[in-house]
């Protein structure tokens, strides 16, 4: 009798670890159930559709072209404040941008092969569907300034410049001195270095982590007011608009959005953007690294060690600033422009 209980008990226990662990399927756009389709799509290599938003100029008038990777929880219609720079400014320079849903986001296929890689291949990919010429602009904030590492590894010989906006670092990467990577490492709030740390060291028990309700999960996913400084918050009020995208963004569930991003994030990486190599030997480009001195989630201290391990990088701190400095309106138009004003 008791080896049936215990066994009864084991099998239950099992069934539930794997319900527990085992995200649900994501609710692909356009499929019956599924939300639909209704921004324009290329389809890629695999099949996988990518949804994309465009701004500015017609391409064939664009002088400069500028592909927007965008961040966490986050979609193509959102697009810092590229959207409030003066119509003047944007004919006057010429400026196209495309925005584009990153897979599993909006109405883009998830892709649950993604790597950083690949998304650096979709990108490469979107570009030729749209005719933008054989070199173009990359441009990512937070998550989606991560992506343009990826792009400066993978597709170097199709950039024209490219600009990393508050990337989020990966506490692993080697070329971070210990010390360094700890000490910063333990200004994460408990709760975010625990979803960290599952995602690096347990990434198979992050749908886990991030659903159950023991323990808290990440606080940057749960935007608790904590992971932001007071001027992130005062920006945030007037962003209205990022509110209704969010669910937008995450319409297809969260696991290929949100905790695909986390594992990806924060995992092992293929290689250490601290050995990447000028991709503008001859000044043809420039690389441009934006970050404010008071972000709270993505450590000013070690975005000011990849400057001086790259000195080709332009490094750009903005005082004063935490995460969310791109959504004011002036910065957002410098940024923009530096590419154009700077050769490095
Ligand atoms: C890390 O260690 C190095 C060498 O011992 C030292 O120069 C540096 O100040 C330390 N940095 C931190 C943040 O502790």
């Amino acid at each position: 009798m008791l080896k049936e209980i215990t066994a009864a008990l084991v099998f239950g226990l099992a069934v539930w670890a794997f319900l527990a662990t085992n995200p649900p399927p994501p609710k692909i756009c356009g499929t019956p159930g599924g939300p639909p389709i209704t921004a324009p799509r290329v389809k890629l290599r695999d099949g996988r559709h990518l949804a994309y938003k465009e701004y500015g100029v017609s391409r064939e008038t664009a002088k400069y072209k500028i592909i927007y990777v965008h961040g966490f929880a986050s979609m193509r219609h959102d697009s810092l404040s590229v959207t409030k720079l003066s119509p003047e400014v944007v004919e006057e320079l010429g400026l196209y941008f495309v925005s584009f849903d990153r897979p599993g986001y909006g109405e883009s296929d998830p892709d649950p092969k993604r790597t950083p890689k690949s998304i650096a291949l979709d990108i490469e990919e979107l570009a030729d569907h749209l005719g933008l010429g054989s070199k173009f602009y990359v441009m990512g904030f937070s998550m989606g300034g991560q992506v343009v590492w990826g792009c400066l590894k993978y597709i170097p010989h199709r950039l024209a410049g490219a600009t990393l906006i508050a990337p989020v670092v990966n506490f692993w990467w080697p070329g971070f001195p210990a010390n360094v990577s700890t000490e910063a490492y333990n200004l994460q709030l408990p709760q975010d270095q625990w979803t960290l740390r599952v995602a690096h060291h347990a990434p198979w028990l992050t749908y886990w982590w991030n659903t159950q309700k023991w323990f808290p999960a990440s606080a940057v996913a749960a935007r608790k007011p904590e992971v932001f400084s007071r001027q992130d918050l005062e920006l945030l009020a007037l962003a209205t608009d990022q509110r209704t995208n969010r669910a937008q963004a995450m319409q297809q569930g969260e696991f290929e959005t949100l905790h695909r991003d986390m594992i990806i994030g924060f995992g092992k990486w293929e290689f250490d953007p601290m050995d990447l190599e000028n991709p503008f030997p001859n000044h043809e480009g420039s690389v441009h690294l934006w970050q404010g001195d008071e972000d709270k989630m993505v450590p000013v201290s070690l975005q000011r060690h990849i400057a001086k391990r790259l000195p080709w990088i332009n490094y750009h701190e903005v005082s004063g600033s935490g995460h969310m400095f791109p959504y004011i309106p002036e910065i957002c138009e410098a940024i923009i422009k530096a590419p154009m004003l700077e050769k490095n």
